[in-house]
């Protein structure tokens, strides 16, 4: 079955305000290689597996709207659309209500909490447990909610590092089972819960100089994962355990603050199969 993406194209993209520590030294700066790199990127991801890609508009007055993997969390025909933290992304929402509900889906939000979407929260592709990371963006009470919407474990981790924001910035779950984390980006809470829910040997610690080159942002499509960058250390260990690496240029994204993943949005997404079949 192809992997159903949502993307949105740089149209409007630049760094025009500082919501994160990443984007501080780069207000105002244009972005002039974005485009090439999106372009490249997307047609990369196309070439490594079976790929449907569903666009959303770029909008003059959304800037980080290129950043798809906060639009919703998606669960099943269910998108739970995002309640964006800072007032500049607020207006994407409905731009990203209205994309997801043209491509199908229901659509629904959290009510009276911060929730980033997929930025914050990933389904583990084989346990029963979506990660919801908190803090900085998303709040304690939206993952609370997310419990009861969506039928596995949701397993709250506070985010203590502001350069790692979002979740997807530290976390990566593999359909392998393995899980790509730095683990300092973590409360020493979190960190403890991690390792009780990934047994050892599934549990891949990245280093600091691998998670600021945001390999732990990366999409997995089929046995490839598309990153901006990674060490010889982490791509051997990756081919180890059966997956290609592609590293593509990105680094006008992360002037923003995100790179591969960020700029996507997994639409067939939900808890892990097994478990999800046993709720039913
Ligand atoms: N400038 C955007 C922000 O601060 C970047 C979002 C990156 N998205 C992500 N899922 N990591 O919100």
């Amino acid at each position: 079955m192809a992997t159903r993406l949502l993307i949105c194209p740089p149209g409007h993209y630049d760094v025009r305000y500082s919501i994160n520590p990443w984007m501080t030294p780069h207000v105002g700066d244009s972005a002039p290689d974005a485009a090439r790199q999106w372009d490249r990127f997307v047609e990369l991801i196309g070439c490594v597996g079976d790929v449907e890609l569903v666009q959303a508009e770029p909008q003059a007055q959304t800037p980080d709207i290129v950043f798809t993997a906060n639009a919703a969390l998606m669960v099943g025909n269910l998108a739970i659309v995002s309640s964006f933290r800072h007032a500049e992304r607020r207006r994407e929402q409905p731009v990203y209500r209205a994309a997801l509900a043209r491509a199908g889906y229901a659509t629904t939000f959290l009510r009276q909490t911060y929730f980033e979407g997929a930025g914050d929260a990933l389904f583990d592709r084989v346990r029963p447990i979506l990660y919801a990371g908190y803090g900085w963006r998303t709040e304690r009470g939206a993952t609370m909610q997310l419990q009861e919407i969506v039928g596995c474990r949701v397993l709250p981790l506070l985010l203590a590092d502001e350069r790692f924001y979002h979740l997807d910035t530290a976390l990566c779950p593999l359909s392998s089972g393995h899980v790509l984390a730095y683990m300092d980006a973590f409360s020493p809470h979190a960190q403890t819960m991690l390792r009780r829910a990934v047994e050892p040997g599934y549990l891949i610690e990245v280093s600091v100089d691998d998670a600021l080159r945001f390999a732990c942002n990366a999409v997995e499509i089929e046995d490839a994962l598309v990153m901006h960058d990674c060490s010889r250390r982490l791509r051997e260990r990756l081919n180890a355990i059966g997956y290609r690496v592609f590293c593509t240029e990105l680094d006008e994204f992360i002037k923003a603050g995100g790179s591969a993943k960020s700029l996507t949005l997994r639409l067939d997404d939900g808890p892990a199969a097994g478990i999800a079949a046993a709720t039913a």
